[in-house]
């Protein structure tokens, strides 16, 4: 077998791998191998296109740079790994999202100055002659308007996530029809390159791509950066496809499709969560900060100390925790999981209800409590839960805020109005974890603390769940 043939094999064997991945990835149990699958499906990929590379006569230079490139990424990745905090990943991910659009800017713009700038070039002429040119004009086009809206749209998010940039929605008068208006532009550009391949039209489409993506994602809330990263990460995908095209990559294409439409799904999923429609979340507004103080009166909260929770969880026979962002800020996974067992052990029955965006990447509360060795079998999605807290005696909402208000359920003039959120107010009893009187991540008001069923236990999450666990001896 030739290193071609060899190479392509070697492609298809690496797409197989990267669909085990993602079925690996689905379930807790099977995802450690499913990140084995993908790891090998990219070693093996990377091998057979340095091959490939080799095999078609690269300049040694070339081989150099490919070589020297692949070091440096794979060494600036293994720190990045090693030193990323579980709360920084939505932000890593939206920045290695920018990478992906950016190659394929680069991979677009390689494209044309390589065909279309010679059009009496061997390679130009050959597709000419096959009737392709036009094709690969519009891939050139579409791979670089692709490229350039990720580009910029996940250093958008990448910098809202990071707090580098505020979270609240930037809002242009006429927003929408800026967007939709850069659409139509784009469409008609499209035609045009196809019938003339011009150096300014790729110039004009790059600067409208670029500024799009920063308007796009600038003018969504923060409370809507979950679905956009994952939207993001969707368009990193069709990017990487169209790069495929480009560069007669198959590996690429499938990659890149299974990235977008992974991608897509996980949006729609989100959205669905949210209880939102796709396009309300790309035309913007909610995650608007509540302005200084909800005006609403919501009367006085209740605080009790940790020795009083220890004593209403001695009395619990169910028990329900709802952990949110501030669980992992504090990283009170490990003394949540010793509080779990102590009260196990005396009889208690403890469940754990599982918001779909709770914390700040999907996923989140599950990673962190299965790093603590929280069994499988008691951490329940919200949908499982909901209807069990009118039977609960004691729930713990420890660092979760916005994925436990009420008003989302029972307010339609709130800006969470819709979304699906933990019910843990039918409880018993309610205690919530957390520093402050201060709004979650959507920057509204939660009801929850005033109610008469609830208390506040103020503190460090960790430090506090540590005081109760003492506390139960
Ligand atoms: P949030 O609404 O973000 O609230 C977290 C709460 O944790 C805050 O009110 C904060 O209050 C508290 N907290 C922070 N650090 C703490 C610590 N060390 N100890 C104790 N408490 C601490 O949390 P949530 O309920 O998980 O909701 C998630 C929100 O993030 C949603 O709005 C969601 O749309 C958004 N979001 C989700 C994702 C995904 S995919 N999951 C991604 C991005 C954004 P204090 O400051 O008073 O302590």
């Amino acid at each position: 077998m030739d290193i071609y043939s060899a190479s392509v094999a070697a492609y298809l064997v690496a797409a197989l791998l990267f669909v085990l991945a993602l079925a690996g990835l689905s379930r807790h149990e099977s995802a450690k191998l499913g990140n084995y699958f993908g790891i090998l499906g990219m070693a093996i990929a990377l091998v057979a296109t340095v091959a490939l590379a080799i095999d078609t006569d690269i300049e040694s230079v070339g081989l150099v740079l490919l070589l020297v490139a692949v070091a440096l990424g794979a060494v600036i990745g293994l720190q990045l790994a090693r030193t990323v905090e579980m709360t920084g990943m939505p932000e890593l991910i939206a920045l290695l999202h920018s990478f992906v659009g950016l190659a394929a800017v680069l991979v677009g713009w390689n494209g044309y100055l390589h065909i279309e700038h010679h059009p009496d070039g061997v390679d130009a002429v050959v597709l000419e002659a096959a009737g392709l040119l036009g094709i690969h004009s519009a891939e050139v086009f579409i791979g670089i308007f692709i490229g350039g809206v990720t580009f910029t749209g996940s250093i958008v998010a990448n910098l809202k996530l990071s707090a580098r940039m505020k979270s609240a929605p930037l809002m242009l008068p006429g927003k929408n029809l800026i967007n939709i208006g850069c659409l139509v532009l784009f469409l008609a550009l499209t035609v045009w390159f196809v019938v003339d391949p011009q150096l300014w039209l790729l110039v004009v489409v790059t600067i409208l791509a670029l500024a799009l993506g920063w308007h796009l994602v600038a003018s969504i809330g923060g409370g809507d950066m979950p679905v956009v990263v994952s939207m993001l990460n969707s368009y990193s995908g069709w990017a990487a496809a169209a790069s495929g095209f480009l560069l007669n990559n198959n590996l690429l294409i499938i990659v890149g499709a299974l990235v977008g439409s992974s991608g897509a799904y996980l949006s729609y999923i989100m959205c669905a969560a949210m209880n939102r429609s796709f396009i309300s979340v790309i035309a913007g507004g909610f995650g608007l900060e509540a302005g200084p103080g909800d005006a609403k009166d919501y009367g006085e909260h209740r605080e009790i100390q940790a020795a009083g929770v220890a004593e209403l969880l001695e009395r619990a026979s169910s028990v329900v925790i709802t952990p949110g962002y501030g669980m992992a800020v504090a990283q009170a996974q490990y003394p949540v999981a010793d509080l779990t067992a102590k009260l196990r052990a005396k009889g208690v029955d403890v469940r754990f209800g599982i918001h779909p965006v709770a914390g700040r990447l999907p996923g989140h509360m599950n990673v962190l409590l299965a790093e603590a060795k929280v069994p499988y079998d008691i951490v329940l999605e919200m949908d499982e839960i909901n209807g069990d807290f009118g039977d609960t005696d004691v729930v713990l909402v420890i660092g979760a805020n916005d994925t436990v208000n009420p008003s989302a359920a029972e307010d339609p003039a709130s800006p969470i109005a819709g979304m699906p959120v933990l019910e843990v107010w039918n409880a018993h009893d309610v205690v919530v974890f957390k520093r402050s009187m201060a709004a979650g991540y959507a920057g509204v008001q939660n009801p929850l603390f005033f109610r008469d069923n609830s208390q506040m236990l103020f503190g460090d999450a960790k430090d506090r769940v540590e005081d109760i666990v003492r506390a139960l001896g």
